[in-house]
């Protein structure tokens, strides 16, 4: 097969009318920003980039080094470009507008710049996620509200997951495909087409640390995966955490399984640990568009109208027919 470059697929895609000129262009910044943070995360301690900033972000967390540095690559490189109305942040608590200076454009960008931090200082893999919508017309100044977007209304999500290899995972809602960064050529090239994630799966994901703060339908679940063959689910259940929600999501896409942040009793004053906007909403479309389902344990999280900027979300997700099983105890509950 040809091989084909991010740049010869994002001409497809204009081509085939899933996405016009402007978001191909915004597509191609972000992944070029992508590249910048991969080459900073590979450089690890020789590049002085492992450690804390010294500072804490809106959410109250202590920023890494590499937290920052990725934040202003992207912001940086998204400026100028004239596709953005303006960006967001899990770094910044309100969204960025762009500078006076440059031309704006009709879409709204969303992301985490480094997920996985935690892991940065030991080396395992660590990942950008994005989100884009659509500024709503006749706004020039994007404000919060404008963003508070369902999931449903994502014009495209993708992933970047800074392993062994830098892979790029994309949707623009027709299908989800992967890509892997030519190190040498320094370009993004098509790896996977059209990913499935098996409805069907023995493989779990969830940081079992929080199992006696867990809700009862969560603790009835994976209680029951636990039991193995002996069990009511008749088989024997592998579990995997890495951690890095972008490293978990790229398992489950590769070779199915299921990702679960539920809600716990330390956590459930915040609504869950992980965002909606930059985290479950790009996920959750990327995961749908494979074949996979994401909900919250009670709804699917594409149909949330989002309260904040930085809301948190349980998130289920992966093979269908485990986040279908964990669901319906949480719906039945
Ligand atoms: P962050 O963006 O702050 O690095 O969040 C990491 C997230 C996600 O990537 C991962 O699945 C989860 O937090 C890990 O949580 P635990 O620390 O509870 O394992």
């Amino acid at each position: 097969m040809k091989p084909v470059s991010l740049i010869q697929f994002l001409i497809e895609e204009r081509r085939a009318g899933h996405i016009n000129a402007e978001l191909s262009l915004l597509i191609e910044v972000v992944t070029r920003a992508c590249k910048r943070i991969a080459v900073a995360t590979s450089k690890g301690a020789l590049g002085g980039v492992l450690g804390n900033a010294g500072s804490d972000n809106v959410q109250g967390e202590a920023q890494k080094k590499l937290d920052v540095i990725s934040n202003e690559i992207l912001l940086e490189a998204n400026a100028w470009g004239g596709h953005l109305a303006a960006c967001a942040s899990e770094e910044m608590e309100d969204p960025q507008p762009i500078p006076d200076m440059y031309p704006k454009g009709n879409h709204l960008l969303l992301f985490d710049p480094l997920d996985g931090s935690s892991n940065i200082d030991v080396n395992i893999s660590v990942g950008t996620i994005f989100s884009v919508l659509r500024c709503p017309e006749d706004v020039v100044e994007p404000r919060v509200e404008d963003f508070l977007q369902p999931g449903t209304q994502q014009l495209a999500a993708g992933y970047v997951v800074y392993g062994p290899a830098t892979l790029l995972v994309l949707t623009f809602g027709h299908g989800t495909h992967e890509f892997t960064l030519d190190r040498e050529v320094g370009s993004f090239m098509l790896s996977r087409r059209d990913i499935r994630i098996p409805e069907q799966t023995a493989e779990f994901a969830i940081n079992m640390s929080n199992q006696r703060h867990w809700e009862a339908p969560m603790q009835r679940y994976v209680g029951e995966l636990l039991a193995g063959k002996d069990g009511p689910r008749g088989k024997d259940f592998n579990m995997r955490w890495v951690a890095s929600m972008v490293a978990d999501v790229h398992r489950i896409i590769t070779r199915g399984g299921v990702f679960f942040y539920p809600l716990d009793a330390k956590i459930k004053a915040k609504g869950g640990k992980l965002r909606l906007m930059y985290e479950a909403n790009p996920m959750a479309f990327i995961v749908e568009q494979a074949g996979g389902a994401a909900t919250t344990g009670r709804e699917r999280i594409l149909q949330i109208q989002p309260g904040g900027l930085h809301q948190r979300v349980p998130v289920f997700l992966g093979s269908k027919g485990e986040v279908e099983v964990a669901t319906r105890y949480h719906r039945e509950a």
